[in-house]
């Protein structure tokens, strides 16, 4: 037994997972909220990929993730990473995850966008993610070396010699320093930094934040996944229409019936990125978009989507009867904390999981369902790395002599939304820049989800051409390589100083 535990911030199915491969291994679970809430995952209604069906492979799985991720996926952490499907599920299936099944007690694939074969699996329909974290949080309540800490937050990591050696937590109020050698970061999207965003709105990179504070290398941080089809009301986090209302044969339309999709390559199941793409360009225009699934569907919508019908029916839709009204929204970021197959990041002592990592499996476009395969896969892969390796020395954390304060990203959300969106271009990004820059400056609130923004919009910017989910409108092709792309903080503030100094434009965003 370790008398210096590991670390784990965040209660996604990254964090879970990791949490109950690392058994018996002393573990520290800090959740901000209670355990398996505030999580994207627990609202995940698509499932989680796996390619094991009959007519399946792991090479035309690969394929499609490849393709979807626009040339800008690393293929050999892709292909790693897709290899541990098989045991990813078999280990959520041990934790009591029930994968839906047809009568014969085959699995049921459901089939997504830009996935040349039906591939998703889901547990409760449309319900998947909510099921799998019930089930993996009840498994770490059970099990007797994780302690769990919810309702804290972590603020900083604390580093002795360049090394992990700590985390500066704060719990009601109180501040308070974890020792550990071993910290794994789980912390999910960024979707709060966005005014319409399909993800806990408290979420807002605090992972990335941490790490970078740290001085870990980040990556593909421009890489913002924008999801075609929330449903458009004035609910905040927007909720979500799944793909797979698409995947049973939903059509796009616009509020003059036109289906605009029809002449794109894959129409309504081309990658999200494309969808997301003709459907702003129609809001631009002035035209609303709806999904109708009343021909595809029609009264079996409540049956086969139960979770997304009840949604429709508490804003008033019947969707069997009536269209939808969709429009795009931040739902994934692609880009993060740099880390390898094992989840290591640039810092000893720090790894990251699931959606706060770049591990280069989802290039410049996600395929869909595969971020809940990535976290089970990737928790599971840290893990075994810890447990392989004799722990680490404990060391002296440094004294806390100040509580950074409270992260509030309200003043950052407006640049959010509308510079580092769907459509981009120098001048705009270099305008977010401007803005965002004193606030990652200050010691002040809005600092750490400015420095994530900051460094979305410095990549953004650095990127001159346009690929997968990173749209430049004055660079809207592609440049013959793609280019991975990797700072750490300092050279961020650095390039957003020289960028600022260069470029002096209104302040005002
Ligand atoms: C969806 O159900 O459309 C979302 C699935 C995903 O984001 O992977």
């Amino acid at each position: 037994m370790t008398g210096n535990p590991v670390a784990i911030v965040g209660s996604g199915i990254a964090g879970l997972t990791a949490a109950l491969a690392l058994a018996p291994l002393k573990v520290v679970l800090i959740t901000r909220a209670a355990i398996g809430k505030e999580t994207s995952s627990a609202w995940a209604q698509g499932g989680i990929a796996a390619a094991l069906g009959r007519d399946d492979s792991h090479a035309q799985h690969l394929a499609d993730t490849l393709s979807a991720g626009d040339g800008h996926c690393t293929p050999e952490a892709a292909s790693r990473i897709l290899q541990g499907t098989a045991e990813a599920i078999a280990f959520l299936e041990n934790h009591g995850i029930r994968f839906d099944r047809d009568n014969e007690g085959e699995l049921v694939f459901g089939l997504e966008a830009a996935h040349s074969r039906r591939r998703i699996l889901h547990a409760a329909g449309d319900g998947s993610g909510a099921a799998i974290i019930a089930a993996l949080a009840e498994a770490v309540r059970k099990t007797p070396s994780i302690t769990i800490l919810s309702e804290t937050e972590a603020r900083r990591i604390l580093l002795t010699d360049d090394q992990v050696s700590g985390l500066l937590c704060v719990r009601n109020g109180r501040t308070f320093s974890l020792q550990t050698s071993r910290v794994i970061l789980a912390t999910g999207g960024i979707g709060g930094l966005y005014e319409a965003s399909t993800n806990p709105s408290g979420n807002f990179g605090q992972g990335i934040m941490l790490a970078a504070r740290a001085g870990a290398e980040l990556c593909d941080m421009e890489f913002v996944q924008f999801h075609p089809t929330a449903l458009a009301t004035n609910r905040r986090p927007l909720p979500l229409i799944s793909e797979a209302v698409r995947g049973e044969g939903a059509i796009l339309v616009n509020d003059r019936a036109e289906r605009f999709v029809k002449d794109i390559k894959g129409a309504e199941l081309a990658p999200r990125d494309v969808v997301a793409r003709a459907i702003a360009a129609q809001i631009m225009t002035g035209r609303r978009v709806y999904l109708d699934a009343r021909k595809a569907l029609g009264s079996r919508f409540a049956s086969r989507f139960p979770t997304i019908s009840d949604i429709c029916k508490s804003a008033g839709i019947d969707p069997a009867r009536n269209l939808i009204p969709v429009r795009p929204a931040e739902h994934y970021h692609m880009g993060g904390i740099a880390t390898d197959t094992a989840g290591r990041t640039s810092l000893p002592g720090l790894w990251a999981v699931g959606e706060c990592a770049a591990t280069g499996l989802h290039g410049a476009n996600r395929l869909a369902s595969n971020s809940l395969l990535e976290g089970a896969v990737m928790g599971l892969a840290a893990a075994r790395y810890i447990k392989s390796r004799p722990e680490p020395l404990a060391r002296p954390m440094p004294e806390i002599t100040k509580t950074p304060p409270p992260p509030k990203p309200d003043a950052i959300r407006s640049i959010a939304e509308r510079h580092l969106n769907i459509l981009r271009d120098g001048p705009s990004l270099k305008a977010a820049i401007n803005a965002l820059l004193p606030f990652a400056e200050a010691d002040a609130t809005a600092a750490d989800p400015a420095i994530i923004a900051l460094a979305i919009a410095v990549f953004a910017h650095e990127r001159r051409e346009s690929r997968g989910a990173h749209m430049r409108t004055d660079f809207p092709l592609k440049t013959a390589r793609s280019v991975q792309s990797r700072m750490d903080l300092s050279t961020i503030l650095e390039t957003a100083r020289t960028i600022s100094a260069s470029h002096p434009i209104a302040r005002s965003a």
